[in-house]
């Protein structure tokens, strides 16, 4: 086998993977499938030493299946570093374990190996379950710790040692596994280190449906099948600063992205295996398009192959239903107007009446190879980045209910519909950040406190722009149109019921551990701010009611931190008038506006519509949106940022 010192470069690696592909194509054995599996993770990381783990149930133990320079070792499911990516889930790297009270150092005792750096990654069967892990030991070379890039090297490795222990217990043909070696290759291309390698599998399904449908012979549509998912192994060799880029490329970024195709091609054209011919010439052509406008050849119609036809309408059904670094997931809708669009335009039409014919079975496989993500599920418990909508709506209508979003168990902006989602927990609400003092964003101040005033513990702080502090004493809790809460104490304290906090535009306040909120100017009939809320470094941006998006966007354009932001539109187009005077927006006046926006990887939602003309601007979000994908919120969704 070869030996690295420095790190690899695409080639050497797409040179390494062939190395072991090559054997293990040649082995009979899982065991010995799985040493050579080893092997290629220790060099695809640069490692020193790898270790293949694998999870006993029964004895509630993990124990060293393969390991580089030691005996087998068998220890508690929960113990050591390992141990813990196992019952986690978590990916682990360590740059120097004796400072990780995690490690136990009672191997290194025993086999007189002074370990150090050290990466550890779950491994999953398909539907998510943790079987095991692989773990390497002491990176090699001019850096002696593992990096984020290695961990998808690694991961190439361990998916498919995954399968074969899997198909192992299951005692299939040693046949099946191998060929997942294929599925595994194709996911080095895919930009997402998140997903557990079911796109190019989904990619690979739709493509024999097609295939078959179309009248190819079930051995050329089974052959398909196989080469389809490698049709984005050139990707390997583009510059992970551009693979993974989190927005939209310039013109010479698309450009360099464009020769994944024919550096795809020209990597396994030399190879006499059927599979790998096919795979060439998939990955050569499934960027052409019908009308001869697609690249790299720029081929028309019939001259280009029909699995490069074929595997063009999978691949792109596929990316435009996923989340990519570069954009949000479609939905079904604009997904199947883009194929009508573009039937005989950029796909085969006749592939196209067919992908539409074999529509159910071709959702059935989505269904069947759902993206998974551990990670993500993990992350998402230990730190969760999210707001929920109580309300999402302009006006009070019947089932909708007015602006509020639950940042956390204590804090609430606006207070328009608080009572009906949270009930009780409304209680537990210890500062209502208000955006102004209009009765759709402060009436369930007055419901909350006057329900559950007796087990209330804590004083409610209502905070807010002076003037809008000012409103609310003077007009609504002035014991005219509500008691004033100010002046009542809680049940078993001194404290008053109520306290009113000035708020300080510009402010950064911490309401929770790695929590923030931040009030901005907005413009709207009355004093008005929106609010920056910030956790772990990521945040999400509320306008609330407003008619300029000014301050909104100067804050966005210069606060990378800011992941998603929740815009207001509240009337259609025809009503800019009435917007205009009442100081909202429309969908027109919306997308004017964030046209000097200079950032495209954010997230846009949109709120408070008028329940009366709901489908109307939905219609018109559609029609204005130009390349912007909104979310247009209801009561109860979830924003993740
Ligand atoms: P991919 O993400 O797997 O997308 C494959 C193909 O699906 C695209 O080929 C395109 O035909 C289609 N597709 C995906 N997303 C969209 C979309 O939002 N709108 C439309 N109309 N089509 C879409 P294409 O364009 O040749 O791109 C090839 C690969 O280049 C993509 O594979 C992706 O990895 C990368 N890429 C393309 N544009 C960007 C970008 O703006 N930013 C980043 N970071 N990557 C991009
Ligand atoms: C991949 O990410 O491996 C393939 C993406 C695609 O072209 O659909
Ligand atoms: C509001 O600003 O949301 C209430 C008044 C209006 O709809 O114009
Ligand atoms: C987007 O698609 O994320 C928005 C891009 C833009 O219009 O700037
Ligand atoms: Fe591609
Ligand atoms: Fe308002």
């Amino acid at each position: 086998m070869m030996k690295h010192t420095k790190s690899l470069n695409a080639n050497e690696i797409l040179e390494l993977i062939f190395v072991y592909l090559t054997e293990i194509t040649s082995l009979r054995e899982h065991d010995d499938i799985i040493i050579v599996l080893a092997n290629m993770g220790r060099a695809l990381t640069s490692a020193d030493r790898c270790t293949v783990w694998i999870v006993n149930d029964d004895k509630k133990t993990i124990w060293t299946k393969v390991a580089h320079g030691m005996d087998a070792v068998e220890l508690p499911m929960d113990s050591g570093i390992v141990g813990h990516s196992i019952t986690t889930g978590e990916k682990i790297i360590i740059d120097d374990v004796y400072q990780d009270e995690r490690f136990n150092s009672e191997i290194d005792k025993k086999t007189g190996y002074t370990t150090k750096s050290m990466m550890v990654i779950p491994m999953s069967d398909s539907r998510g379950k943790i079987i095991g892990a692989f773990q390497v030991i002491n990176h090699k070379g001019e850096s002696d710790i593992f990096e984020k890039r290695d961990m998808k090297r690694l991961m190439l490795a361990s998916t498919y040692a995954a399968e074969s222990i899997v198909s192992a217990t299951l005692a299939q043909e040693i046949e099946d596994t191998q060929k997942e070696v294929v599925f595994t290759m194709g996911a080095i291309g895919e930009s997402r280190s998140k997903e557990t390698g079911n796109h190019v599998k989904r990619v690979a399904e739709y493509s024999k449906i097609l295939a078959l449908a179309y009248g190819l012979s079930e051995e050329k549509a089974e052959l398909l099948k196989q080469a389809s998912p490698m049709h984005d192994i050139g990707k390997i060799a583009i510059p992970d600063a551009i693979l993974n880029k989190p927005g939209k490329f310039t013109n010479s970024e698309f450009e360099i992205m464009k020769r994944h195709a024919e550096l795809g091609h020209s990597m396994i054209k030399n190879s006499d295996r059927p599979l790998l011919q096919a795979a060439s010439i998939v990955a050569y052509e499934h960027h052409e398009r019908w009308d001869g406008k697609g690249y790299p050849q720029g081929l028309k119609a019939e001259t280009i192959h029909i699995y490069g036809r074929i595997t063009a309408i999978a691949d792109v059904f596929d990316a435009l239903g996923s989340d990519r670094v570069y954009k949000k997931a479609w939905n079904d809708m604009e997904i199947f107007n883009l194929f009508k669009e573009e039937k005989g335009k950029q796909f085969d039409p006749e592939l196209v009446d067919i992908f539409f014919e074999n529509l159910n079975k071709i959702i059935e496989v989505r269904e069947e190879f759902k993206d998974n993500y551990i990670e993500d599920e993990n992350q998402k418990k230990s730190s969760k980045n999210s707001i929920k909508i109580l309300g999402a709506h302009g006006t009070k209508a019947k089932g909708h209910g007015t602006s509020a979003f639950e940042l956390n168990e204590t804090n609430v902006i606006d207070a328009g519909n608080l009572l009906n989602p949270l009930e009780e927990k409304s209680a537990n609400i210890e500062n209502i950040w208000l955006t102004h003092s209009h009765l759709d964003h402060i009436s369930d101040i007055a419901y909350i406190l006057d329900n559950y005033f007796d087990i209330r513990e804590k004083t409610l702080n209502i905070i807010g722009l002076p003037e809008t502090i000012q409103a609310i004493k003077k007009h609504f809790f002035n014991d005219l149109i509500w008691p004033d809460f100010s002046k009542i104490a809680l049940q078993n304290s001194d404290k008053m019921v109520v306290e009113y906090v000035e708020l300080e535009l510009g402010v950064e306040n911490i309401i929770g551990k790695g929590e923030s909120i931040e009030a901005f100017k907005t413009d709207h009939t009355v004093p008005s701010c929106g609010y920056i809320y910030k956790k772990n470094k990521r945040a999400v941006i509320i306008t609330a009611d407003t008619c300029s998006l000014a301050t909104l966007i100067d804050k966005v354009n210069n606060d990378k931190e800011i992941k998603s932001m929740v815009l207001e539109c509240s009337f259609s187009s025809d009503m800019e008038k009435l917007a205009k005077k009442s100081k909202h927006l429309t969908p027109k006046l919306l997308f004017k506006e964030l046209k000097k926006l200079k950032r495209d990887d954010i997230n846009l939602y949109i709120n408070h519509l008028k329940p009366n003309y709901l489908e109307k601007i939905k219609e018109e979000i559609s029609q204005y949106r130009g390349d912007w994908k909104p979310i247009i919120l209801n009561d109860s969704d979830i924003i993740n940022f």
